[in-house]
């Protein structure tokens, strides 16, 4: 029998280059699986194999609208026919939807922003009448910051809701939530791989949300065009030497009980020094240039981790011959 592959499952060509670059660097055997759009035969058996989720909350902003939806198809088939899937169903679930991820967070006892989630643009002003001071609305499938605002009044948001540019989440529900202000603009995010802290990287937020750590989407400053080059200002990604902070073994716990063993997890700390989960993106990118800083490399751990599991089930697949 011919050894068995590591499949990725993913929507988005540049997203997945340093990975394949990773997998040629270690050898290891892969094929593409680009769930924009295809046919699932349901009744048919999948290949042998590790697959590994890289479904993105953003897909659709890439002209991919369905693909998510399609990948929560495939999962639960692979799922039933007993595959190794990294970051599964339940992943996706997360992945999509923001609200779940701060069900699970809490449910750890880790501190969640107090946030609201309005269907409805009446009910998007409404919910902000809770606020007293300033706050936020994002998109609950979001990534990429999308639909991330500040706002210090409930007025403006009622201007901004009733314009032309208010852009409503895919999925309808828009969060708007406490606004944290950290005493130094930066959030945290700190990787894991094979369930596994692999390192934490403080993100500069002084020119705005649009935090996907991606090379693609680094911009050097709020105007650039996606594409060209950063400007040579300071890093806005710094990996953090030494990074040690309880609410790792938490997160650890966290992404185990939801079978995600890929994933980057972001929290802002306010000037008391309380720290604010606020994001748990299952696909997650990294920063080349921070990680050369460092010489720790995100994409050759996953590649690593999946190389370490192909070969198990290589194994396994010839003790069972
Ligand atoms: N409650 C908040 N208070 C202050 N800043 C926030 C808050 N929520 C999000 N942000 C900022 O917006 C960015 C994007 O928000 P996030 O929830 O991570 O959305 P996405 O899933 O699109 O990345 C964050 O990295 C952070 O800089
Ligand atoms: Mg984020």
């Amino acid at each position: 029998m011919p050894q068995p592959k590591i499949y990725v499952i993913h929507e988005n060509e540049a997203w997945v280059e340093p990975l394949r670059a990773a997998f040629s660097e270690q050898q290891l055997p892969h094929e593409e699986w680009h769930l924009d759009r295809g046919v699932l035969d349901f009744s048919s058996a999948p290949p042998r194999g590790v697959f590994y989720n890289r479904m993105s909350a953003s897909s659709h902003t890439r002209d991919h609208r369905y693909a998510a939806e399609y990948t929560s198809c495939v999962l639960p088939w692979l799922e039933l026919h007993g595959r190794r899937v990294v970051n599964g169903s339940r992943a996706l679930r997360l992945e999509i939807n923001k609200i779940a991820q701060y069900a699970e967070l809490s449910r750890h006892g880790i501190r969640v922003p107090r946030t609201l989630a309005a269907v409805g643009r009446e009910n998007i002003v409404a919910a902000a009448r809770q606020f007293k001071g300033s706050f936020i609305t994002k998109h609950n499938r979001a990534g990429k910051g999308l639909g991330v605002r500040l706002f210090h009044s409930v007025d403006s948001l009622g201007n901004y809701v009733k314009s032309p540019v208010f852009e409503d989440s895919v999925d309808g529900v828009t969060l708007l939530q406490e606004y944290i202000q950290a005493p130094e603009p930066f959030i945290t995010r700190v990787e894991f791989v094979g369930g596994r802290f692999l390192y934490a990287v403080r993100v500069d937020t002084s020119l705005g949300f649009e935090l996907c750590p991606a090379d693609v989407c680094e911009i050097g400053d709020a105007m650039c065009p996606v594409g060209e080059k950063p400007a040579a200002t300071a890093p806005r990604f710094e990996v953090i030497e030494g990074f040690a902070h309880p609410i790792v073994e938490r997160y650890q716990k966290v992404l185990a009980a939801n079978d995600v063993e890929v994933a980057g997890v972001e929290f802002i700390a306010d000037k008391a020094g309380e720290l604010y989960t606020y994001d748990v993106n299952t696909n997650t990118n990294y920063n080349s240039a921070a990680e050369e800083r460092a010489g720790k490399y995100g994409m050759r751990a996953v590649a690593a981790f999946l190389g370490r599991e192909v070969q198990a089930l290589g194994r396994i697949e010839a003790a069972a011959d």
